[in-house]
């Protein structure tokens, strides 16, 4: 996790803030995630300042440098742009750790909520995966896929017991910082939201597409079980 401190300007913030405002009305997901133009836009608007993009360079170099290493190829994938707002109406969007399908997310905090236990902070696993394959990651997911279908109560009892055997890092996120990790290896999820809106515009830049991969796998094996249905 890097940490880049006092990256976007408190007018910003503001512009942003008030934009989401307007919108707010008219958009209200359910799980309190936007991938829009609207998110784009906020995107654009922090590239015109040159802590943004002199931020953004020096990460997406890094990214790319380690996805070349690691996929033998150079990404080719556009980014992915979210505006997350969530608040406590939406405990069952907490504690569902994942690994982001992207390589590279850049976080950029909007909006907090205080600073008690429920603020909806960012949770991160200390060790990440070191090696991952299709096969692995359909493993990973399938089970993600059952943890997340628990009730919060026992999601939470999970992380603890991981908490204790592997260790999580708790980020406190501050507007105006920006904060950058390698989602695709790093295990993370956010806590509860007590009171209050938490705002998020997040950007995953360079999908190594094996998510596709692993969808193509679940189809061949549904191929199988038809044809061994049909012979058998
Ligand atoms: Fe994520």
């Amino acid at each position: 996790m890097s940490v880049f401190e006092h990256v976007v300007p408190l007018n910003l913030l503001v512009q942003i803030n008030e934009a989401i405002n307007a919108e707010r009305e008219a958009w209200r997901p359910r799980d309190g995630r936007h991938a829009s133009a609207l998110a784009r836009q906020f995107a654009e608007l922090l590239r015109t300042t040159s802590a943004f993009t002199s931020m953004e360079t020096q990460v997406r170099a890094a990214a790319r440098r380690w996805y070349s290493r690691k996929f033998g190829q150079e990404p080719h994938s556009d980014p992915l742009y979210v505006l997350r707002c969530v608040n406590r109406d939406m405990p069952f969007q907490s504690y569902l750790r994942h690994f982001d399908s992207h390589v590279l997310t850049v976080l950029i905090p909007l909006q907090t909520v205080g600073t008690d236990g429920k603020n909806g902070d960012l949770m991160v696993r200390l060790k990440q995966r070191q090696g991952f394959s299709v096969l692995s990651h359909l493993v990973i997911k399938s089970w993600l896929f059952v943890e997340h279908r628990l009730p919060l109560a026992l999601r939470r009892i999970v992380i603890a017991f991981d908490d204790i055997l592997r260790g999580y890092e708790r980020i406190p996120c501050t507007p105006g910082n920006v904060y950058v990790f390698n989602g695709f290896i790093t295990l993370h999820h956010n806590l509860d939201v007590s009171a209050g809106e938490r705002r998020s515009l997040i950007i995953h830049y360079y999908d190594p597409e094996l998510a596709n991969a692993t969808r193509t796998v679940l189809r061949k094996l549904q191929a199988l079980f038809d044809w061994a249905n049909y012979r058998f």
